[in-house]
């Protein structure tokens, strides 16, 4: 494994209701390398969504913390892609894509060769033009992409940002994300409920059991993914059965 990028020491969430406290996750303890994939499946409500937050530093932890090297303007950086590409349906690809820098210092000096290195990286050049009603669910959520890579992220944190896909499309994004990972030393932790998808993408997957969530099993992706597949959905399954019942 190379350097680490992102560290998370002992990490819990509770909300305070009225009454009581409720736990999120908790216990929840994780390194992610430098260009590597960590795919994170786990049922819903485990926790994943807040997780992230947390690691992007948009909420607080009740207890524990998180380790990200600042980058040179003093930020954490850390950039979230949702499932949902959430774009500005009045601005243009382009624009939507600057709309990235929107929190950084040079963002007119170095907008427009920014956008279109970043529009590059995520091979929608042409459409940067295009509004987004033109565009397939795919190119949507590669803008996304964009607007989250022109920031310059070393920890990349995605929220079952393909679930929404058709099988090819997701397929093509998936191998983009792990080509962008490996190739410019990003941390990737990529939310995801789907093995496959952990299997192709993932350096190495983790499960989260059920609410209070915590992360209970962590495997390395080799390259004979048969028998790994086959052990992390018995893992897997039980795990959501008790969530159907
Ligand atoms: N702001 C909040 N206040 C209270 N409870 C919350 C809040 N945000 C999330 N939760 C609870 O935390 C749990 C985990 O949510 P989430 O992180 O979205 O799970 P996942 O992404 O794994 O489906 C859920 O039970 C949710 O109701
Ligand atoms: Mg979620």
């Amino acid at each position: 494994m190379g350097t680490v990028a992102l560290r998370v020491l002992d990490a819990a969430r509770a909300y305070q209701g009225r009454h009581e406290v409720s736990p999120v996750f908790s216990g929840v303890r994780l390194e992610v390398a430098a260009g590597e994939v960590f795919a994170l499946l786990g049922p819903s409500g485990c926790g994943k969504s807040t997780l992230l937050r947390a690691i992007a530093g948009l909420e607080p932890l009740t207890t524990g913390r998180v380790e990200i090297a600042p980058s040179a303007d003093g930020r954490r950086p850390t950039g979230i892609v949702y499932q949902e590409p959430r774009l500005l349906p009045w601005l243009t690809v382009a624009e939507n894509v600057a709309l990235g820098l929107r929190y950084k210092a040079n963002r007119a000096a170095r907008a427009r060769t920014a956008v279109e290195r970043a529009l590059r990286d995520v091979g929608l050049v042409e459409l940067a033009g295009a509004y987004p009603d033109a565009l397939s669910g795919g190119q949507a959520q590669r803008v996304a992409l964009a607007r989250t890579l022109i920031t310059g992220p070393s920890v990349l944190l995605l929220d079952e940002p393909f679930a929404a896909l058709d099988p090819p499309t997701r397929a093509a994004l998936q191998d983009r994300l792990v080509e962008l990972a490996h190739g410019r030393g990003l941390a990737a932790v990529l939310v995801t409920h789907d093995v496959d998808e952990a299997l192709r993408a993932g350096d190495r997957i983790g499960l989260m059991t059920p609410a209070p969530g915590t992360l209970a099993r962590c495997w390395a992706v080799t390259g004979d993914d048969g028998a790994l597949r086959a052990e992390i959905l018995a893992a897997y399954h039980p795990v959501m059965e008790a969530m159907a019942v």
